[in-house]
C-alpha cells in the first residue's frame, strides 16, 4: 500500500484492501497465539485524538501500536487544549512538532481526518469522522468475513439498521463492492439515506427481503446521540418492527454469521438471543479489529 494515510475506503483499490485483510489475518493469527511483541514499528510514535467516545477503537489502536512496538500517547479532546479553543490543525500542528509518526483520529465532523492529513506530516488513520466514513471497522468487519468464509467475493451481506447516521455503513458498502460481496440494506425510511443504489446497494422494503439469502446479518447501532426526534416511534417500537429477531434470521442461510460493531443496544438492534447466540462474532470482531490496525499502521508505516 502506497500511501501516507488511511481516510476512508472509497479511495483504496481492491488491491490495497486486499493487502490489508491478507497481513491482517497473518496478524490475527499471531494473536490467537499470545504473540504480541513485534518490532515493526519500535522506535516510532502514534498519538489517540478522540473527540469523541471510544472503548473499541480507541483501545485497539492503542494495543496495535504497542504490539507492533512504538510508545504511544493518548488525548481525550475533553481534557486537552480544545477545550481552550484551540483548532484541529493547529492541533494537528501541534502534535506534528513533537515528531510524532501516526495520528488517529476520531472526530463528530466529516471530512475533519482529510482536513488533518493535509495539514500535517504523521500518517492519518480515521478512527471514524461523523456520519462519512470508518474504514478500519470496515476492515475489520471483512476481516471476520474472509476468516469464516475464506472470501469476500459472492458472499451476501445484509445491513440493518441506522444506515442513515452510519459512517460503518459507508465504508462496508465501500470495501465490500470493491471485493466482490452483494450489499442489501435495510432501515425504516426515517433512516435510510438516498444514493444507496449509486454506490451499489440493494436497497430493502423489510427486513426479511434485506436478510434473504444472506451470508452474514449485521446490525447496526441506533445512534441515539446523532438522532433527530421523531425518527422512530420508541425503541421498543423499533425492535419490534425493524430490529433482527430469531424469525428474520430464518430468512438468512442456515449458519449465517450475527455481526454488530458495537457498542450494541440490547434487545434493540439484535435481540439478546443473537448477540449471545453461537452464530455471533461480535467478539471475534473486537480481535479482528486490533490485527486489522495492526496491518494498517504496519503497512502506511512501511515506507520509512
Ligand atoms: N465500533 C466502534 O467504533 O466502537 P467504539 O465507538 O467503542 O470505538
Amino acid at each position: 500500500m502506497k500511501r501516507k494515510d488511511l481516510l476512508g475506503l472509497m479511495q483504496p483499490s481492491a488491491e490495497e484492501i486486499d493487502e490489508i485483510l491478507s497481513l491482517g489475518l497473518g496478524m490475527k493469527e499471531r494473536l490467537k497465539k499470545n504473540d504480541k511483541s513485534l518490532d515493526v514499528l519500535a522506535g516510532r510514535s502514534a498519538v489517540t485524538l478522540f473527540y469523541e467516545n471510544s472503548t473499541r477503537t480507541r483501545c485497539s489502536f492503542e494495543l496495535a501500536a504497542k504490539f507492533l512496538g512504538a510508545k504511544v500517547v493518548n488525548i481525550s479532546a475533553a481534557a486537552s487544549s480544545v477545550r481552550k479553543g484551540e483548532t484541529l490543525v493547529d492541533t494537528g500542528k501541534t502534535l506534528d512538532a513533537m515528531k510524532n509518526d501516526f495520528l488517529i483520529l476520531r472526530h463528530p465532523m466529516g471530512g475533519a481526518a482529510q482536513l488533518l492529513a493535509r495539514t500535517v506530516t504523521a500518517h492519518v488513520v480515521n478512527a471514524g469522522d461523523g456520519m462519512n466514513e470508518h474504514p478500519t471497522q470496515a476492515l475489520l468487519d471483512m476481516l471476520t468475513m474472509r476468516e469464516n468464509f475464506g472470501k469476500i467475493a459472492g458472499l451476501k451481506v445484509a445491513i440493518l439498521g441506522d444506515i442513515l447516521h452510519s459512517r460503518v455503513a459507508k465504508s462496508n458498502l465501500y470495501g465490500l463492492k470493491k471485493l466482490g460481496a452483494e450489499v442489501s440494506m435495510f432501515a425504516p425510511a426515517t433512516l435510510m439515506p438516498g444514493g444507496l443504489e449509486r454506490m451499489g446497494a440493494k436497497v430493502c422494503r423489510s427486513r426479511e427481503e434485506a436478510v434473504e439469502g444472506a451470508d452474514v446479518v449485521m446490525g447496526l447501532r441506533i445512534q441515539l446521540e446523532r438522532q433527530k426526534s421523531g425518527n422512530f416511534p420508541s425503541l421498543g417500537e423499533y425492535a419490534r418492527y425493524y430490529g433482527v429477531n430469531e424469525d428474520v434470521m430464518k430468512y438468512a442461510k442456515p449458519g449465517a454469521l450475527i455481526m454488530h460493531p458495537g457498542p450494541v443496544n440490547r434487545g434493540v438492534e439484535l435481540t439478546c438471543g443473537l448477540i449471545d447466540g453461537d452464530r455471533s462474532r461480535i467478539g471475534d470482531q473486537v480481535l479482528s479489529g486490533v490485527a486489522v490496525r495492526m496491518a494498517v499502521l504496519s503497512l502506511l508505516g512501511k515506507e520509512e
